[in-house]
């Protein structure tokens, strides 16, 4: 049992295997927060709050004239706006007078085994059974609005989801201007908050900011979860670093426009809350419907950001990403874009998968280019039939083509979007998001479809279910390239405006539920002009989402460094691309570029008819450590092991869960002269093992100049856990432009 009552003190208490959740239904039937943190068995945590009368804190009339008792200090579970509670709130409601109030008192509760669904939007899973789901009713009388707080409790893998699901119960719409999915409230206590921020190809750096009496908040309004800002952050304790402190993790399962903000309050607790941006946000909630709220995945670390970390990792592998492709090995390919952008033919595709077939590479993907008169970025979005001046062949033959030279075929598309140079353009021009009277903005000359129209949606499914059961297509790269703008539907009254936002991500999803759940076959791949929505929600779908539309290995250490505080290396998109880099101009070695893509799906993004022998035999060798370390790379326990910027090198392991063995990566980004030993210590090893290493990387290094060079005395090959964790791996010196090693330790006894 993860979840108990206690009918005599009248706390709901949540378990996960380290963790505990309390809360507390008082006696005038308030949902009191009561504690959220490491494990604590069997206590009732409400003797860390006291009443007192604060001046300019209002009182609820239930305790009225007891001065003692304000919402406006109480830890709450789910916050409402308008009645005496100032600080940053979760929900806001109108009533059909006008007035803003919402007051919610408990009726009810239930215990219920599995895990809740969530209607229209993706969520978690329970992938073993164990899962149990806490639904308390709340109910405010004067609005008639029930919230039905939902808590997943998933204990082993220490996660706890939670969301709202909003049912009004009057005879009148009302409107929910705000309807956030959670909102915590930590006690007293000196917090940070970090957050994810970024723009097109620098996705997700990492920033960590005091939490102070202002609020901060993390949003995107684009429509996309966005590459500015990312749907996830920690709230650490000051103290805390990767390996020790007290931190608390919130993802939202959401694709669209967010936000996350966060308040130190006058008596120092902080306060979290987070949900669908608001701006842009106004549902119309009829008489007998409900609203769900989109879910956010909540952790807490006692021991630092690692743990964070891996609670995530394991979890979106296990309980987010599902599939075919969920845990199977994914193939290795080689994508048309930065080898030939829109300049090719089917004969180009073909010598592509010629050129792949011999190096290892299991799969041709072909990128953006291939359909309407799309010869460049400004025609053809929405005219999904093939462009047969370039592909002379026909779609189905050169699937064949590329099939019997023993390679998988993958395509392109840009579902979402529609060029107004296009034969669907002049069509519809009214299936383009447009403000009356304005003329839409244009970004990358394209404008969005009104994905909230189901006729909208399901023409575009038609379009895409054609190309895929006609074609033997294994893979499809689902791209979305711009911002939302100009967000007014044509299908809905003035007053349901506010509801475009969210019903445009609702369509999206309905679209890739049909797509997977009709193509299970098809390894889908999401992309957002790089990594605009790299979410949980997208990972419902697909898998693995390209990360970046920056390739250069340099500045992906970067990008793939803040993103693996949330999100696994199975899920992030990562290819070698030519050298010199196309984003940065930048040249470094195919070995060193192929280590940075290996922390991620691998793959190839460049024309391998431009490669000497050597970088040929490298790619082979390259397929060889990739797959011979696949499982290892993929679902074994992730270790930042430098911070980003604070050391001449980038360097990350991956261990086993046993600790038998570890992958260690470096890439090394500002080479020195005369070298510091550096002494790198390794994580997750068992201390009393022995370890055997291995140079993966030996051969791709410069030999030292023999007056540096060390005498004839052997390499140590053979290393205790425990010095290796506790004194480090002596690294080597390393020459020349941004070297890069991996080390595999193999305990053997
Ligand atoms: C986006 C993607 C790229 C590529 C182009 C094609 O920018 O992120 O990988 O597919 O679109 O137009």
């Amino acid at each position: 049992m993860s979840i108990l009552y206690n009918e005599e003190k009248k706390t709901i208490t949540l378990y996960t295997k380290n963790t505990s959740y309390q809360m507390r239904i008082t006696s005038h039937g308030f949902l009191q927060h009561l504690y959220y943190g490491k494990r604590i068995e069997s206590e009732d945590m409400s003797y860390l709050f006291h009443d007192y009368d604060r001046p300019c804190s209002g009182n609820p009339e239930e305790t009225y004239p007891d001065r003692t008792i304000s919402l406006d200090t109480m830890t709450q579970e789910y916050p409402g706006y308008g009645v005496g509670d100032y600080r940053i709130h979760a929900l806001a409601a109108c009533n059909v007078d006008g007035s803003y109030g919402a007051d919610f008192r408990y009726v009810s509760h239930e215990i219920i085994p599995g895990k809740y669904d969530l209607n229209g939007l993706p969520s978690s899973y329970d992938s073993d059974g164990s899962a149990e789901t806490l639904k308390v009713a709340v109910y405010d009388k004067v609005t008639k609005l029930t919230l039905e707080l939902l808590y997943g409790v998933f204990e082993n893998e220490d996660v706890i989801t939670r969301t709202v699901r909003i049912k009004n119960g009057s005879d009148n719409i009302i409107v929910l201007d705000r309807a956030f999915s959670m909102s915590l409230d930590i006690p007293y206590g000196k917090w940070d908050m970090m957050h994810f921020h970024g723009k097109h190809a620098l996705e997700r750096q990492p920033e960590r900011e005091n939490l102070t009496h202002l609020v901060k908040t993390v949003e995107s309004r684009r429509g996309t979860s966005s590459h500015q800002e990312n749907p996830f952050i920690i709230i650490a304790d000051r103290k805390t670093n990767e390996e020790s402190g007290s931190c608390y993790g919130m993802m939202l399962v959401y694709s669209g426009s967010f936000e996350a903000s966060a308040e130190v309050d006058q008596f120092e607790n902080t306060r979290v809350v987070m949900g669908i941006n608001d701006d842009q946000f106004a549902w119309m909630l009829e008489p007998g419907d409900s609203f769900d709220a989109p879910e956010v995945i909540m952790t807490y670390s006692g021991e630092g950001l690692s743990r964070l970390s891996h609670v995530y990792h394991h979890f979106i592998r296990h309980n987010i990403c599902r599939g075919k492709y969920q845990f199977a090995r994914r193939p290795i390919l080689i994508n048309s874009w930065e080898a030939a952008y829109f300049d090719f033919t089917d004969e180009t595709i073909v010598k592509l998968a010629e050129e792949a077939a011999p190096l290892g590479i299991e799969m041709v993907v072909m990128d953006d280019g291939w359909f309407g008169q799309r010869n460049s970025d400004n025609a053809g979005l929405g005219d999904w039939y093939v462009n047969e001046d370039k592909i002379k062949c026909g779609l189905k033959r050169l699937v064949e083509q590329v099939n019997e030279r023993g390679l998988k075929f993958g395509i392109w598309m840009e579902p979402e979007m529609i060029n107004e140079d296009s034969d669907l353009y002049r069509e519809h021009p009214d299936w383009a998001l447009a403000m009356p009277g304005r003329q839409a903005t244009r970004t990358r000359n394209q404008l969005v479809l009104d994905m909230s129209r189901k006729e909208i949606v399901d023409y575009v499914y038609g379009c895409m279910e054609k190309i895929l059961s006609e074609n033997n297509i294994e893979y499809l790269k689902w791209d979305m390239n711009r911002s939302l703008s100009d967000v007014y539907s044509i299908a809905l009254p003035p007053s349901h405006q506010g509801e475009v936002m969210h019903r445009f991500i609702l369509g999206i999803y309905d679209l890739m539920d049909r797509i997977t759940t009709n193509f299970p076959d098809v390894l889908v791949e999401g992309c957002s002009g790089g990594g605009a929505r790299f979410d949980a929600g997208i990972l419902c779908y697909s898998p693995q989402i390209w990360c970046s539309d920056d390739t250069d290995p340099i500045q992906r250490l970067r990008i793939q460094y803040g993103t693996s505080f949330g999100y696994p290396v199975s899920t992030v998109g990562a290819h070698v691309s030519a050298s010199p880099n196309h984003q940065t101009g930048r040249s470094t070695p195919i070995y060193t570029r192929a280590v940075t893509a290996m922390a991620g799906t691998f793959g190839y993004e460049l024309d391998p008819g431009k490669l000497s022998d050597e970088e040929k035999e490298s790619i082979k060798d390259q397929v060889r450590i990739f797959k011979k370390y696949y499982d290892l790379i993929q679902s074994g326990l992730y270790y930042r092991l430098s911070e980003i910027g604070e050391e001449p090198y980038t360097a990350w392991e991956s261990v086993s869960e046993d600790g038998s063995e570890a992958l260690l990566s470096l890439v090394v980004s500002d080479t020195q002269p005369n070298q510091a030993l550096i002494n790198l210590k390794l994580k997750g090893l068992d201390p009393q093992g022995i370890y055997e290493v291995t140079d993966e990387s030996e051969k791709y290094r410069l030999k030292l100049p023999a007056f540096l060079a060390p005498s004839t005395e052997e390499e140590r090959k053979i290393f205790s856990g425990d010095a290796l964790m506790n004194a480090g791996y002596t690294l080597p010196w390393m020459l020349g432009d941004y070297p890069a090693i991996q080390l595999y330790f193999k305990k053997i006894r």
